[in-house]
């Protein structure tokens, strides 16, 4: 089922250079889809049409068959959440526990209902502990989960990130990716993950590569990210395990090609 449609979407800003260009793609129900490109090819661009954040130019989007048009606009955004990449820009509550209720508020859920929800989705991100601290004070990454634990609390059935995990140092960076994979799962919900950690995409179910506005690229990773010649050129990563084959092609040893760590070792391994 198709969660999200771009049909021919173009869009640029104040009428300059196309940001976007006929652009059309689908994010399936229930995936955990990534999309990647360099900077300035028009990600956070695609999460703000999305969301209906900026409004296309001409084309049409559909979210969970629902048009983006001026009716339907906030019946979408209820379906919708969205994380950003700096931690520091999503805070509006004096407290965690204010922050997380933020968008329950907004949604005129009952006190006593609120009050279970707020700790239940503290609680799923690790952060049952921190209610009362300001959220100004937290790290990073606790900064990003208490975030998290806002959009879930309004029960979307879709999450995107854009590059949630980009400002975070690596502890932070890999807690909060693994909690995205957590969420996805548990929840089942549609996760589109806008990053630029190619192993982060390794992961997902489906990968769109965008580049100057437009989808160069797309399947599934294992597909996608062994074209390792198209990613350069596209001044996009390779994964590691990629990049370890090259080097063992250097040395004349040629293994098949994987876009994971498993893979990789198991051939070398086996390697006499
Ligand atoms: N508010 C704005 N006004 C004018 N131009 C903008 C605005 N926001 C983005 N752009 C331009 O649109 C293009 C696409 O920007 P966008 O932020 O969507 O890229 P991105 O892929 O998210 O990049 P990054 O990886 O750096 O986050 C860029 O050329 C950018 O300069
Ligand atoms: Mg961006």
């Amino acid at each position: 089922m198709k969660e999200i449609q771009f049909k021919n979407i173009e869009f640029s800003y104040h009428n300059d250079e196309k940001v976007i260009n006929d652009l059309s793609f689908t994010i399936e129900k229930g995936s955990y889809t990534t999309l990647i490109g360099h900077n300035g090819s028009g990600k956070s661009t695609v999460a703000k049409l999305m969301i209906g954040l900026l409004e296309a130019d001409s084309g049409e989007i559909l979210v969970r068959d629902l048009k983006m048009n001026v009716e339907n606009i906030s019946k979408i955004r209820k379906s919708l959440g969205m994380v950003f990449q700096n931690p520091d820009n999503q805070f509006i509550g004096a407290t965690v526990e204010d922050d997380i209720a933020f968008g329950l508020e907004n949604m005129v859920v009952a006190q006593e209902k609120m009050r279970d929800i707020i700790l239940k989705y503290a609680n799923d991100v690790g952060m049952s502990e921190y209610l009362e601290r300001e959220p100004e004070k937290l790290s990073g990454g606790q900064k990003q989960r208490v975030a998290i634990a806002g959009v879930l609390a309004m029960a979307p059935e879709i999450i995107i990130f854009d590059e949630a995990t980009s400002m975070l140092d690596p502890k932070g960076k890999a807690e909060i990716k693994a909690m995205i994979k957590q969420i996805h799962k548990q929840y089942n919900i549609t996760v589109i993950s806008i990053t630029h950690d190619i192993e982060e995409v390794v992961g997902s179910d489906y990968v769109y590569v965008l580049a100057n506005g437009q989808i160069a690229l797309e399947g599934i990773p294992a597909d996608v990210l062994i074209m390792e010649e198209e990613l350069i050129d596209l001044s996009l990563d390779v994964p590691f395990a990629i990049k370890i084959n090259s080097l063992f092609k250097e040395q004349g040893i040629n293994l098949e090609k994987t876009i994971n760590f498993e893979g990789l070792v198991e051939q070398i391994c086996q390697l006499k």
